[in-house]
């Protein structure tokens, strides 16, 4: 059959409330357009992020009601250790809240002045967590990962040249350890082959640096091997997740993406010394090590949802509808960053919205409009987020690329959600010529996007 089907039935829903357009023109304007300002209630389709906003199972949410709650040795966190230790071979498993509470106690610990982390492409928390230490974050993302258009099968892979350079240069004594992203997130969502996860901890080891992965999304990452890489053909998802992590003396995971849950992470290292070293720290700002931040029902749906990511009737639903959407906005001739990733689309809005330079902020621009026809909400990722304007000179430096990512909650919206998606962004991309820049007239000191305040132009 050429249909893929949603590999699952509905059995609790939660109504969508719909609004008038005049009605979204105020509320946007009352949110001085940025959509992060907006009540969710107000939104139709939530396409912020893919983060936290899975739908959990019947099985899961049975789970919940089993958690043990009990302060230390919960049932419920042995389950998920069990879980974790089975799919990453990994000594140690600390649970944390979410995976930037991992990214702290790490980098707390082996971060500091003068240290350098290279990484394929840092998520924006792992860096601001690299950097708040003292150390300097490093991307180091294949050339061909940074072209749009192009077609290849794994452009969020590491530059092992690059790295090798660096490694030689700076030596085990500036660098703690070497991380890689699956899937790149910041480079719109790409996979890393196998080859070059073998060949980054082949670099690190010859380096005597250990090597971490950062596994947010490991699951849609194996099928993208599975799928595209030969000789992974024949094998199961948890074979190749396997393999993966072997590699690896550590990772770090937020399990709001391929765990499957609303709240969840854990830091993973084989190192003794680290592990006692990181669970003072956990005992300090997360909790007790049976538990981290959670509570035992979350640690319960996490050890659940960690088994059920890896059925591939579920990867293959999931990395085909992303990949639906994305064909259907091609097809209309609207720019997309090629081909689709794992969890999202993302919109070249530079090209979309050619005739709106970088400091009009055209991935914003597109985003409120895309807000205005449909109630969509998407996330700019471009000079919104990225861009500066230096201080003394008072000139703008806008991002590398200007994008608005529709990140694709898992297991949420059926494939009519996504048709209403793209004729909204028919419609948008029809009158794009119309479509007016944005003008910055509050701008925070960090981490702009979540609270700049905008007019229209
Ligand atoms: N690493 C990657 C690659 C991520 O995408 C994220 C979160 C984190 C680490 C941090 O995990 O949110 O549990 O603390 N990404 C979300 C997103 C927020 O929208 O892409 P967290």
């Amino acid at each position: 059959m050429k249909t893929i089907i949603e590999p699952f039935k509905i059995k609790s829903v939660e109504p969508l409330r719909f609004t008038s357009r005049e009605e979204r023109e105020a509320i946007l304007k009352e949110a001085g357009y940025n959509l992060f300002n907006i009540q969710a209630d107000d939104v139709l389709i939530d396409l912020l992020t893919d983060s936290g906003t899975a739908a959990m199972s019947a099985h899961q949410w049975g789970g919940m009601i089993e958690g043990d709650e009990a302060y230390a040795g919960s049932k419920s966190f042995s389950r998920l250790e069990k879980t974790v230790k089975g799919l990453t071979g990994f000594r140690h498993i600390i649970p944390t809240h979410q995976g930037r509470a991992a990214e702290k106690i790490l980098f707390n610990i082996v971060g500091g002045q003068d240290k350098i982390v290279p990484n394929n492409t840092h998520f924006d928390t792992t860096r601001a967590n690299v950097e708040i230490s003292g150390a300097e974050a490093v991307d180091l993302p294949v050339p061909e990962g940074l072209n749009p258009t192009l077609i290849a099968d794994f452009k969020g892979n590491m530059d092992l040249d690059a790295l090798e350079s660096l490694l030689q240069r700076k030596g085990p004594e500036q660098i703690p350890l070497v991380m890689l992203t699956v899937t790149n997130n910041a480079n719109a969502g790409q996979p890393v082959s196998m080859d070059n996860i073998r060949k980054t901890a082949q670099l690190c080891r010859a380096h005597g640096i250990p090597f971490f992965l950062d596994a947010c999304r490991f699951a849609e990452n194996a099928y993208f091997i599975k799928i595209r890489e030969p000789g992974y053909e024949k094998k199961s998802i948890r074979e190749i997740a396997r393999e993966m992590f072997s590699y690896a003396d550590g990772c770090t995971m937020s399990g709001k993406k391929d765990g499957l849950v609303n709240m969840g992470g854990f830091l993973a290292v084989n190192d003794d010394q680290l592990a006692r070293r990181a669970r003072n720290i956990l005992i300090v700002t997360e909790g007790f090590p049976t538990y981290g931040g959670l509570a035992g029902h979350d640690l319960e749906a996490f050890a659940r949802g960690l088994d059920e990511v890896l059925e591939e009737d579920y990867l293959t639903y999931r990395i085909r509808s992303v990949s639906y959407l994305g064909k259907q906005i091609d097809q209309l001739g609207a720019p997309i960053f090629q081909p689709p990733g794992g969890h999202a689309i993302y919109i070249d809005a530079k090209a979309f919205l050619s005739h709106i330079p970088p400091h009009q902020y055209p991935g914003q621009a597109l985003a409120c409009e895309l807000y205005l026809c449909g109630g969509i909400r998407a996330c700019e990722i471009g000079s919104v987020m990225f861009g500066k304007t230096d201080s003394k000179s008072g000139e703008f430096e806008p991002a590398r690329l200007e994008m608005v990512r529709l990140a694709i909650p898992r297991r949420v919206y059926t494939q009519s959600h996504m048709d209403f998606v793209v004729e909204c962004i028919e419609a948008v991309f029809r009158k794009r010529d119309k479509i007016k820049g944005l003008h910055m007239v509050y701008e925070p000191p960090v981490l702009r996007h979540f609270t700049a305040q905008f007019e229209s132009l």
